[in-house]
This record gives structure tokens, sequence and C-alpha cells, in this order.
């Protein structure tokens, strides 16, 4: 019988396929009314809701390492804007963060976050911006030593203007690739999600020069209407 990440048997529920139809509501614009619709009729929620994933995210990461094979036993990781918790719940498994595989190696994984986050079992959180000062240390010493993997979904607040959003994320990125540089064990792979939008090229040119291939890709999970995509980046050249 299938579980859940939490151990919890997920047969029987959500089998029935129900449109969920949202009517207007007094106080609710029509944006809101169709994010709500959207949200209630995506196979993505309702999967992660089966399979108790914290959220839809869960299956980018999924879907983006069944590609590269990033998380593999043993491996140390480093998620950047790890709330709700998602992409950790995917990693803990597959780096044998709990050693349930025998023979195979124990990874590692901490999560990082302005908000707090539930406790996952397997991982490490820590409330922290990972733009502070001694941000690189911190999760050194938290890892016990470099990182194999840094991955990062992280969103800056929406502006509600895209161009500033665009800018904000690759800002963003760009800052979660210097503390990368800083973390990564020479091999390693980063992933970062990004939004096109004509700012990007500086961050790919600066990945080119320290990785051996970078990748772009729109996993299926990734909203089609939606200008996200993930950059990831293999062979870390230290
Ligand atoms: C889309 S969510 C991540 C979802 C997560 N991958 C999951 O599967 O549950 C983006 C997160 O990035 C975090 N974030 C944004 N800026 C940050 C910063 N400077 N330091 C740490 N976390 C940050 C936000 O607080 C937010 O929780």
């Amino acid at each position: 019988m299938a579980k859940t990440p939490d151990g919890k048997n997920t047969s029987g529920r959500g089998q029935r396929d129900l449109t969920v139809k949202v009517k207007t509501a007094r106080g609710r614009t029509s944006s809101s009314t169709r994010w709500l619709q959207r949200q209630l009729n995506d196979p993505y929620v309702k999967r992660a809701q089966i399979e108790g994933y914290r959220g839809r995210a869960a299956f980018k990461i999924m879907e983006l390492d069944d590609k590269f094979r990033f998380l593999v036993p043993g491996a140390r990781v480093l998620d950047l804007g790890c709330a709700p918790g998602g992409w950790c719940q995917v990693a803990v498994p597959r780096v044998n963060a709990l050693g349930e595989k025998k023979g195979k190696a124990i990874g590692r994984i901490v999560g990082v976050d302005l908000q707090e986050v539930e406790p996952i079992a397997g991982c490490e959180i820590h409330q922290l911006d990972f733009m502070a000062d001694d941000a690189d240390q911190q999760v050194k010493d938290w890892l016990g030593g470099k990182a194999d993997v840094v991955m990062s979904d992280m969103a800056a607040s929406s502006s509600g203007h895209k161009q500033t959003d665009h800018l904000r994320i690759i800002a963003l990125c760009e800052a979660a690739a210097y503390l990368a540089f800083d973390v990564l064990e020479v091999g390693g792979t980063f992933v970062s999600k990004v939004l096109a939008g004509g700012a990007e090229g500086e961050l790919q040119t600066l990945l080119k020069k320290r990785f051996d291939k970078v990748a772009n890709v729109k996993p299926p999970a990734s909203r089609a209407d939606s200008s996200e995509k993930f950059v990831i980046a293999t062979g870390f050249r230290g």
C-alpha cells in the first residue's frame, strides 16, 4: 500500500475526479476567483494532498531530479527558501537521510528559510536569511562540510509589477549562486528557479564560467502560463 512522506496510507483517497467550480463572492476579485478555481482543480495540488507533500512544488524537484539525478544516497543538500518543506520531503528518501536504504550512504539535508517551517524527519531546518553575512559558514557548520547540492526555489514577494519581479528573482538567484560558489564541493550541482524575462543572461554567463554544464528546464509540474523555469548547473569547478 502506498505511503505518504509522513508514513500514512494513501489508498482510497482522492480517487474521484470532481472539477470544482468557484462562484464569485462579495469581496473576492475575479483574479482571486480564477486563482482559487485553478488551485482547486490543479492535478498537482490534488496529488500533493493525496501523497502527503506540503505543496505542489514537490513535484518540480522530483521531475528535475528524475532527469538529472543529483539527489543520490549520501548527498549533502542545502535547500534555500525551503518553506513549507516540499522539496525537503522529496530529498529525504532520495539522499537516504534517514538511513532506510541499508548499505547505502546516508545523506544530510539542511533547509533554510525566512519563515518558520514545521519539522521534517531527516532534515535540519533553520530560520535564516541566506543573505546574512555569515550564512555560508553557518550552513557549512550545519552540513558538517561542503554541500553536494545547493537548490533554491526562492521567490521574492511579488510587487505586482512583472519587470520588477523579474529583476528581483534574478538578483535572488545570483545571490544564491554566489553562496553556492562558497559552499559547494567540486563536482557539485546548483539548481535554481528563475523567471524568463530578459535579465537572466548574465546569470547564465556567470554559471557557465563555474560549472561544466548549464541546462534550462521547465518541468511538467511548472505551470505552463508561468514564466518560471529552472537552471541546473552541474560539475562545479571550484
Ligand atoms: C516558493 S517558496 C519555496 C517552496 C519550497 N521549495 C517547497 O517545496 O515547499 C519560496 C521561499 O523562499 C523564501 N525566501 C525568500 N527570500 C529568502 C531569503 N532571503 N532567505 C531565505 N529564504 C527566503 C520565502 O520565505 C519562501 O518560503
